[in-house]
């Protein structure tokens, strides 16, 4: 249990209780049974997975990440063992003694239908349904259209007895915010994780004048530090929406103990580390946790509980 000091790092999501308020985000460092094992031992509260599909895959041609001072850009393509392997990973993840969360994707609504069914079955944790995957060719990320996003929710929901959530990309719009509520509501979510990467972003290097990705033409998810004010407004918006009742796990720029305060104080319950894990590699749950640890004590909270929500407006 993460306690440092006197400092109480530890949170609980869906019921669910989380030796530390950190974990991989899914994509990071999370696709094979040796990194989930890594993550397993290392100090991470809780094992996110890649997401999944039903066929196995390899993904996108490399290059297809780049990091860069200020964040990354990816068009992985979806690379993963597919979900019969993620199945039979799931019950000897148990050992770690830490929660583990399924990111279960898809291309048609039953591909999510029959993956959540099975790995419902294996008994993860919780279950993150993938709405907002953006690095696939000619397919569109499912959270952009609330329709889309019912109708499917509507049917995961059936076969899933586990807490389950949505991963949504990020909004720009409060309207579009406000038409997902009820979405949420109406489909038994019971946590939001967010945000996904701000998609189909293009990062060009002038001194070889070209992009620095080879899927679609460069064009890729944004993450790490130049997405956190679009993480933090999704995460306020919606903490705001749900009257602080939904548990929100907070993504995006969490490259710092007080980048995981802002998260909290707009209304996080956890956090996400994706940009930062893949650049610094597990040592970084260690420093997070030190950094926010020295951070609250600092200011006088007793725990990430305790500032949860309290942002301050003017
Ligand atoms: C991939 C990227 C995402 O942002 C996501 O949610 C799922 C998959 C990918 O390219 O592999």
């Amino acid at each position: 249990m993460s306690r440092r000091g006197s400092i109480d790092l530890t949170t609980t999501v869906a019921g669910v209780r989380f030796p530390s308020c950190f974990m991989n985000a899914a994509g990071a460092r999370c696709v094979t049974r040796e990194e989930l094992e890594a993550l397993g031992r290392s100090r991470t509260g809780a094992i996110v997975t890649k997401s999944m599909t039903v066929e196995p895959r390899s993904g996108n041609p490399e290059p297809r990440y780049y990091g860069f001072p200020t964040g990354s850009i990816n068009s992985m393509g979806l690379p993963n063992l597919g979900y019969l392997a993620y199945a039979r990973i799931i019950p000897e993840l148990r050992k770690f003694g830490k929660p583990i969360i399924a990111s279960v994707a898809g291309f048609v609504e039953e591909d999510f239908v029959k993956i959540a069914r099975v790995i419902n079955e294996s008994r993860p944790d919780l279950i993150e349904v993938n709405l907002s995957c953006p690095n696939v060719p000619g397919e569109p990320q499912i959270g952009y259209d609330a329709q889309a996003s019912e109708r499917l929710l509507a049917k995961v929901r059936k076969v899933v007895s586990v807490p389950m959530g949505v991963k949504l990309p990020p909004y720009f719009d409060p309207a579009h915010q406000e038409k997902m509520v009820g979405v949420l509501e109406r489909g038994g979510v019971e946590f939001l994780s967010l945000i996904n990467s701000v998609g189909n972003g293009l990062v060009v290097d002038p001194d070889r004048e070209s992009v620095v990705i080879k899927p679609k033409g460069g064009f890729g998810g944004l993450g790490g530090s130049i997405i956190k004010p679009v993480a933090l407004a999704n995460v306020r918006a919606f903490w705001k929406l749900f009257g602080g009742r939904l548990p929100i796990i907070g993504t995006g720029g969490v490259c710092s103990g007080s980048d995981a305060f802002e998260h909290f104080l707009c209304g996080a319950t956890a956090v996400q580390v994706g940009t930062t894990l893949v650049e610094e590699g597990m040592g970084a749950f260690e420093r997070l946790e030190h950094e926010l640890a020295s951070l609250l004590e600092k200011k006088g909270y007793a725990s990430v509980l305790a500032c949860r929500g309290k942002l301050k407006e003017l």
